[in-house]
């Protein structure tokens, strides 16, 4: 059974292959919504669109292992690739992804089918380097 290594918190479990990482991170007791850099975080992890891949909220960054997992899917690209505007809680998800392009994910998008090693609560970086290039 592949392994779920969530860096931040020091948790590590075991889940079968084709597990979304959600799923993963719900069993190891790890709350995956970060709010909007942590604020707002338990307000998050109540409203969110609970793995329909609509909201944007459970971003993670797969630091390790990314070719373990499922390619991007169409609702990912969408939320980490077009600024539009959608009714769910959507603290800006394309901010998001800007400097983490090759790691960033979708826990409930993302099927484990080998070992991974995961970042919870990526921050959204408004002056980084990457930012206004
Ligand atoms: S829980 Fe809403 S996008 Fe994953």
């Amino acid at each position: 059974m592949p392994t779920v290594k969530f860096t931040k918190e020091k948790k590590e479990i075991e889940v079968p292959v084709g597990t979304d990482l959600r799923t993963a991170a719900q069993k190891a007791g790890v709350n995956i919504y970060d709010g909007f850099n942590g604020f707002g975080a338990k307000l998050n992890s109540l409203f969110n669109c609970h793995g329909f891949g609509m909201c944007g909220t459970c971003r993670v960054n797969v630091t390790q292992g990314m070719e373990n997992t499922n390619p991007l899917t169409v609702r990912e690209k969408i939320k980490f690739k077009t600024p539009i505007p959608t009714p769910m809680p959507d603290p800006l998800p394309c901010l998001a992804y800007i400097g983490n392009e090759e790691t960033m994910r979708l826990a409930c998008m993302t099927r484990i089918e080998g070992d991974v090693e995961i970042e919870t609560g990526p921050p959204i970086d408004l002056f980084g380097e990457n930012f206004f290039s």
